[in-house]
């Protein structure tokens, strides 16, 4: 299995993907399915416990299966964009050029296209969430400035999930924090991330939530104490 990995992974890298062509984006998705496949723990550590507290907030809101079995697929998928970002700009442990950081923001963009060339329609939730889970509540995200309910549900759920996860995450530029703390940032805001950010409803079912957000996230995995991929 970790040959077969290695060998999508190698094939993934070595794919003709760039963020300025989006030609490459089809082969993206069919090799990021290809990874899932062979690997439940590199990809699973941040994608899956992504999609995985998106499915309990979703839930939680009210959803129905159909609507949370889509919602999970959606947040597991919404960093695929990052396929297109060079490995040396995400993994990189000091400040970011202006540059990097640019390339890096245009993942949601890429990750919205990368899907649509797969099949998915413009208004599935995984293009919503690929597409708008940087957009914040006060409209002060990226790439679109959405605020409020503009931004698809999907996005705004996701976005809470994914910050929680960031929080916790061992990053090549931070240390993991533990739930009660995340928690804490999340609802009270740091300099990294405010309140204001974020759907008050989606922040409510966190916090109703958040024993089983946290056994969730706390579930072992292999991948969840190595150091994940670059957030912003
Ligand atoms: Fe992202």
């Amino acid at each position: 299995m970790r040959r077969s990995l290695a060998k999508a992974q190698s094939r993934l890298n070595t794919a003709s993907i760039s963020p300025h062509d989006t030609s490459g984006f089809d082969v993206a998705v069919a090799l990021f399915s290809a990874v899932r496949q062979v690997s439940d723990e590199v990809l699973h550590a941040h994608e899956g416990k992504v999609g995985e507290i998106s499915g309990i907030l979703g839930a939680a809101l009210g959803l129905d299966v159909e609507e949370v079995t889509a919602l999970i697929q959606a947040a597991s998928l919404h960093d695929i964009g990052k396929f297109a970002i060079p490995a040396k700009i995400l993994g990189k442990t000091g400040p970011l050029t202006p540059e990097e950081l640019l390339e890096i923001q245009r993942h949601p963009v890429n990750g919205a296209q990368i899907l649509i060339n797969a099949g998915y329609g413009p208004d599935d939730a995984a293009v919503q969430a690929a597409r708008h889970h940087h957009e914040k509540f006060d409209g002060s995200g990226y790439p679109d400035g959405l605020s409020g309910t503009e931004i698809p549900l999907a996005a705004r759920i996701t976005a809470v999930a994914d910050v929680y996860d960031a929080l916790r995450a061992l990053r090549p530029y931070k240390k993991p924090i533990d739930h009660k703390t995340a928690l804490k940032i999340i609802l009270e805001g740091d300099d990294r991330t405010r309140p204001e950010h974020f759907d008050p409803e989606i922040l409510a079912a966190l916090l109703a939530q958040q024993a089983l957000v946290q056994a969730v996230w706390e579930e072992p995995t292999t991948a969840t104490a190595r150091p994940s991929r670059r957030q912003n």
